[in-house]
């Protein structure tokens, strides 16, 4: 992990990004990125809403979880990443990231002059779906910590109560990619019983790797329970941006998936990813 104060990623705004900026062209891909697996769900969801459209995915997996670290390490990491993405061509970026957006999107927009599209936990349609008026959040506790997720829960004080569940070790279960283990259940009935117990109805996925579990979450809250996150909102959102900024690609054809991992063992990495993206993928390994 780079220290911040010896990341330049962390500095303000980089004359470097504006050449850049002015040659992006519908054509580019667009660049995506997670700590791991997690924003493959964001990626399926931006596939199937713009399948004409060139994707890069970073599984940032060598740093995974970002969501007990420190800000200022995420921080760097998505300083790192983003630069990556950029230089690969990029004409928007997309944080699959819950935990990066609270810690680094501000920074990430102040430094590049292009789209930047963040996650935001699905309060807002769960807040107006609920029938029993109370709502449950799953997250990292760096996501439930930071100013922007206080600030999202502040909208709705008063309307609906909001509560919110802290997952560590989650994130770490869903990296093995073993979604049928003992231990994932375990853990999910765990943080769920509580939830369930204080009258939650409606549940917010506020961590992009936690789709990814969703019918086991389903299976545990029972039928009764509604269970949203954020992924469609993204790619609606991101649509939106590069259609307001001319940079939307028309199809067909249809667009190509590279995909770059940190993790130490990239090759158990690719077979992870593959499982989880559920179709062939070129994965390589991301530069130091
Ligand atoms: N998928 C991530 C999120 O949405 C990061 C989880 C983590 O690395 O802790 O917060």
């Amino acid at each position: 992990m780079t220290t911040p104060a010896a990341d330049p990623a962390l500095s303000a705004a980089d004359p470097r990004s504006a050449p850049a900026a002015s040659r992006r062209r519908a054509d580019a891909p667009i660049g995506v990125f997670d700590s791991g697996v997690g924003g493959l769900t964001v990626l399926a969801d931006i596939r199937r809403l713009l399948p004409a459209e060139d994707l890069l995915y970073v599984a940032d997996s060598g740093y995974a979880p970002y969501g007990d670290r420190p800000e200022a390490q995420i921080r760097a990491r998505a300083g790192r990443v983003t630069d990556f993405l950029v230089a690969q061509g990029a004409k928007a970026i997309v944080i699959a990231c819950n935990t990066a957006t609270g810690a680094a999107a501000a920074q990430l927009r102040a430094r590049h002059a292009l789209p930047i599209i963040a996650m935001e936990p699905a309060v807002k349609p769960a807040a107006a779906c609920t029938r029993s008026g109370v709502v449950g959040v799953l997250a990292t506790s760096g996501t439930l910590k930071s100013d922007k997720f206080e600030a999202l829960r502040g909208r709705f004080h008063g309307a609906v109560e909001v509560l919110t569940q802290p997952c560590p070790g989650l994130v770490e279960l869903i990296e093995a990619g073993d979604f049928g283990a003992a231990a994932l259940r375990a853990l999910l009935t765990d943080l769920l019983l509580p939830l369930l117990e204080r009258g939650a109805d409606t549940l917010v996925l506020g961590c992009t790797h936690y789709p990814l579990v969703r019918g086991l979450i389903q299976d545990i809250a029972g039928p009764g329970i509604t269970i949203t996150d954020a992924g469609g909102a993204v790619a609606r959102q991101l649509r939106h941006r590069l259609s307001d900024t001319q940079l939307l690609r028309a199809g067909p054809p249809a667009g190509h998936v590279r995909c770059w991992t940190s993790a130490p063992a990239p090759a158990t990495a690719a077979t992870i990813i593959r499982r989880v993206w559920g179709a062939p993928i070129a994965v390589e390994v991301l530069p130091e």
